[in-house]
């Protein structure tokens, strides 16, 4: 049985949790619970769609902050990604992994000297400049370095993308990108600077976007802004849509169709001669990844049914800090007609916000039961923690029927490992 449309790579086979041909249970034991557990094959089916939707010149740069375990950078490097990255320790990730630089673009709101001169060093595709700081810094370094700066420059085109206020980020009050009234005095600028040059436009939205319009929106104000002044437009060659690409996260509905927004983007790029870039992390690696937990005991406290398992909101904070729904089913798949109740998923972590469901419909749980939190590839791993001295969990990538531990769960010295004076 598969279990919704967006996670067809997990599904029950005789009555067993599977990923691709192995059985969660049996990784589980092997390998210990909380335990990330992803689909090489969901990956390649995504990467393939955009191919797909955006055509063979796009730049396809996965945003490294979603899953920066470095065998999933080599494997969508060997996709033919680039990447998206917003820090000197993503670049330092890729650089561990052994990847190409050359494709890589450089987001993030303030950069540090030592990010940029890296950056400069590993020759990456393009800089976006987000904020008026940066041109006479990047110009410094560029001087420095004796290599110009290829830039685009973020602009926050005031398009509200309806997503939660925490990860929207194109409204003229959030803090990303240059207004257009303050990107036209900076393209001025840039085109006076000696070691800078103007590639491209580059707009972020913000995430879980889930219909084209709001990407369509944003390139029409970009378009008008090219069209202001002739300097907006020398050597400008790249239009990056940014990522925020929606998933549905058990609502097969949400998942944006990207071959639409490739249709209707596309020819208007192409008439400008404008290559596309395009840098989804979620769409990518989201529903390719599932969190394997233990129940540990269930409770029932005032009529309220909890079970209470092994992950917590340190492995997987999405439904803690946005309120984030997963779904999350059984590794044993239920009898057909078993009764199902409302139930929260909460973990060992001293937090009321530490839940990974609320209110969801499970059967009978009992301690030794496992759990799968699904959709949780994106965003889950990268933004686990020790908090409560809990080490990070595991993470295994399958293929087929083969199974690779890609990181061991942490020891506990790991934790301490840095602290001076033991
Ligand atoms: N490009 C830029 C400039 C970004 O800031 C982001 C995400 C992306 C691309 C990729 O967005 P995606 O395609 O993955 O939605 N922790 C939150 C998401 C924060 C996203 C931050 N920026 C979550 O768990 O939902």
């Amino acid at each position: 049985m598969t279990l919704h449309p967006a996670t067809e790579h997990f599904r029950y086979r005789s009555g067993a949790l599977q990923c691709e041909g192995v059985d969660l249970d049996q990784l589980a034991q092997r390998y210990g619970t909380p335990l990330y557990v992803y689909s090489r094959a969901a990956v390649e089916q995504r990467f393939a769609a955009l191919r797909h939707a955006f055509g063979p010149e796009a730049s396809i740069c996965f945003a490294v902050k979603s899953n920066g375990n470095l065998s999933m950078l080599r494997l969508l490097s060997e996709l033919g990604a680039g990447f998206d990255l917003v820090s000197g320790g993503e670049l330092r990730r890729l650089q561990a992994a052994g990847v190409p630089t050359a494709g890589a673009v450089f987001a993030g709101v303030a950069k540090a000297d030592w990010e940029v001169r890296e950056a400069l060093a590993a020759d990456i595709l393009l800089f976006n400049l987000e904020s008026e700081y940066e041109v006479d810094m990047l110009e410094a370094l560029g001087a420095e370095a004796g290599r110009p700066v290829r830039l685009a420059v973020r602009l926050n085109v005031d398009v509200d993308a309806g997503t939660h206020d925490y990860i929207a980020t194109g409204r003229k009050h959030d803090k990303f990108g240059l207004t257009l009234d303050r990107a036209a005095v900076v393209v001025e600028r840039i085109a006076a600077a000696p070691h800078l040059e103007l590639r491209g436009y580059h707009v972020h939205l913000g995430s879980l976007i889930r219909t084209p319009g709001p990407y369509l929106a944003a390139l029409e104000r970009v378009l008008e802004f090219m069209d202001g002044a002739a300097v907006r437009r020398e050597g400008v060659r790249y239009y990056d849509c940014g990522g925020g690409f929606g998933t549905g996260y058990g609502d097969p509905g949400g998942l944006l169709d990207v071959a639409a927004l490739g249709r209707a983007m596309l020819p208007l790029l192409a008439a400008r001669g404008l290559t596309p870039i395009v840098e989804p992390g979620r769409y990518l690696i989201a529903d390719a990844g599932a969190l394997v937990g233990e129940v540990l005991g269930a409770k029932l406290s005032a009529g309220r049914r909890f079970a209470l398992v092994d992950a917590a909101m340190n492995d997987l904070i999405r439904p803690a800090l946005y309120g984030a729904t997963h779904p999350i089913v059984p590794l044993r798949e239920p009898p057909d007609g078993a009764a199902r109740t409302p139930c929260d998923v909460v973990g060992p972590v001293c937090e009321s916000a530490d839940f990974l469901g609320r209110q969801l419909a499970l059967p009978e749980l009992a301690r030794g039961d496992r759990l799968a939190v699904l959709a949780a590839g994106a965003y889950g791993f990268s933004m686990s923690s020790n908090y409560n001295s809990r080490r990070r969990p595991a993470e295994v990538l399958v293929h087929g029927a083969e199974a690779r531990l890609i990181r061991r769960r942490e020891d506990f010295a790991d934790m301490w490992s840095q602290e001076i004076d033991r």
